[in-house]
């Protein structure tokens, strides 16, 4: 019997902490992430997720790694993937962390109404796996574009060195349906869909096996 597919997802936001309680992140449901868990599993794959703070659970059966920031994110990340046939996407992690990290809860300061913080820039996981991605494997990203979609999408697909990009728009955050435009690598349209987040990943999936 063939060995069952172990299928990668990143899902959910990540947080990036300015003192113990106080931290930056998004709105991201983790929804896509586990109706993409849900489908693999169905298809008879493993599930491996990797996943920020989300409220919903994932289907029984799915591998299942809890993460706070981004960096942790890709940790777990870079541990999994060697393992995996393939990883996908669907996380939105903070692309910012704050500079400093106060061990002690921020105070209001008498005098001044100006705070200023500092970020940095947080590891891309996508494009990490890019770098160390073999020949028998396969990354599907997404993008969420607000103006100049296919441009940006296609250079996200490059710079990330993805097999397929999956556009959408920010309406589709945090929502029950969407509608998604799925492109390669040669910037070619391959899939142009709307409905529920679970008819997008089929054809998610079948644009894989097609691989
Ligand atoms: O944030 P951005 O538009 O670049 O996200 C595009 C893709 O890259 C998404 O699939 C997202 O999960 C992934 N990503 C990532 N690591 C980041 C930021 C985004 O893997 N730090």
């Amino acid at each position: 019997m063939p060995t069952r597919q172990r299928i990668l997802i990143t899902s959910g936001p990540t947080r990036e902490y300015l003192d113990p309680v106080r931290f930056l992140t998004n709105g991201s449901s983790g929804r896509m992430g586990a109706a993409l868990a849900e489908t693999a599993w169905e298809r008879g794959q493993i599930p491996v997720i990797v996943s920020g703070p989300v409220a919903l659970t994932y289907p029984d059966g799915a591998e299942i790694y809890r993460v706070e920031t981004t960096e942790q994110m890709l940790e777990y990340c870079l541990r999994l993937f060697p393992d995996c046939n393939g990883v996908i996407g669907a996380a939105a992690p903070c692309d910012f962390k704050p500079e400093h990290f106060s061990e002690q809860k921020l105070s209001k300061t008498e005098g001044s109404n100006d705070v200023l913080f500092r970020f940095t820039e947080t590891p891309d996981i996508l494009a990490t796996l890019g770098q160390i991605k073999r020949q028998d494997q396969w990354i599907v990203g997404f993008a969420l574009e607000t103006e100049n979609g296919y441009d940006h999408a296609l250079s996200k697909l490059r710079r990330k060195n993805c097999d397929f990009i999956v556009l959408n728009s920010p309406e589709s955050i945090n929502s029950e349906t969407a509608s998604f435009r799925i492109f390669n690598t040669s910037g070619k349209l391959c899939a142009d869909v709307s409905g529920s987040k679970k008819t997008i990943v089929k054809e998610i999936f079948s644009l894989i096996d097609g691989l």
